[in-house]
């Protein structure tokens, strides 16, 4: 029996090759991607997971999300992904099918009843989208199997100091999914900022030729100009917490206690992460990715990419 999983998502470069590993992995069955706000407005990740699907064949429901992350975080949005979230790479617009009739919320509301407590969420953007839907909803906090996410740092950040972009846009929501007792897994900038893939990995898959695989190889081309000119390398930071789900031997994780600072003049959206255990005296309530193993985790990347649309 395949894993049921919603993926939420702000569609972006290193989401979408993180929902084409997804599409190509045995493991699982994709019941619903789920948009949410966050590297680019909720409009373009919409459209990007849309026509992403479409693109690739992948018969799944795709829903709109939030439009605003909880926190004033006003005109956020940075070079990292370009305008539209995909960087310089256009895939056509897509003409066949169209947005679930219901919300995000809803969408895992609905799932997660039919799913009968084994429903997990792989959640590789803000969380706005699960804070609204247990807010609306609070039975799913009995209802979702495990919460596996990209976001947060034990120590760091990439947008300020002390936070990561995820947690950083929406800490309200953050810190309301921490809270909720669901057991989840923290994937952060610890172990992402070192998942990198490089030419080869490019070569690689444009040579296997199949759309997913060429369209990998063209986001990563992007991602190559974008670390020449000063910005951020291929980093798979969102295929990474997909792999901590389906292949958790590339990881080292350990039990901590994790809250979200909200209230901070500089350090709204850290990750508070009591790895050692003594600091804050309180019991764990995720797992934490402290570790990676790169090779274990590129070559598992690359396979789930070239498995992506081959029936
Ligand atoms: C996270 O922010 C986005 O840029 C990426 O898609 C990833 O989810 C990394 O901080
Ligand atoms: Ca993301």
């Amino acid at each position: 029996m395949k894993r049921p999983f919603i993926i939420d998502c702000d569609t972006g470069t290193d989401d979408a090759i993180a929902l084409m590993a997804a599409f190509g992995c045995p493991e699982i069955n994709v019941r619903a991607i789920t948009s949410v706000n966050g590297n680019v407005k909720e409009e373009y990740t919409s459209a990007n997971n849309l026509n992403l699907t479409e693109y690739l064949g992948i018969d799944v429901e795709v829903a709109r999300g939030a439009t605003l992350p909880f926190y004033p975080r006003g005109d956020y949005y940075g070079p990292t992904h370009g305008k539209t979230g995909l960087g310089d790479v256009v895939i056509p617009d897509a003409k066949e099918t169209s947005f679930s009739r219901d919300m995000a919320p809803e969408v895992i509301h609905r799932i997660a009843e039919e799913e009968n407590g084994e429903l997990e969420l792989l959640v590789i953007g803000p969380m706005t989208n699960i804070a609204i839907a247990i807010s609306l909803y609070p039975q799913l906090k009995q209802q979702i199997k495990h919460i596996w996410f990209m976001g947060g740092a034990v120590a760091g950040g990439n947008v300020s100091s002390t936070a990561e972009f995820n947690i950083w846009v929406d800490p309200t929501s953050a810190k309301m999914v921490t809270e909720s007792g669901i057991p989840m897994t923290m994937v952060g900038l610890d172990v992402t900022t070192k998942a990198v893939l490089g030419r080869e990995d490019e070569q690689e898959l444009r040579a296997f030729g199949s759309k997913a695989s060429v369209l990998s190889a063209d986001i990563l081309e992007y991602m190559f100009k974008r670390c020449k000119d000063g910005g951020e390398d291929a980093l798979m930071h969102d295929a990474l917490a997909l792999a901590a789900a389906v292949i958790p031997e590339c990881l080292t994780c350990k039990e901590a206690f994790l809250d979200v600072e909200c209230r901070g003049e500089y350090t709204a959206g850290h990750t508070v992460t009591d790895i050692v255990g003594r600091s804050l005296g309180k019991a764990p309530n995720a797992s934490v990715a402290v570790e990676l193993h790169l090779d274990v985790f590129r070559k598992w990347l690359l396979e789930c990419i070239k498995r992506c649309g081959q029936a």
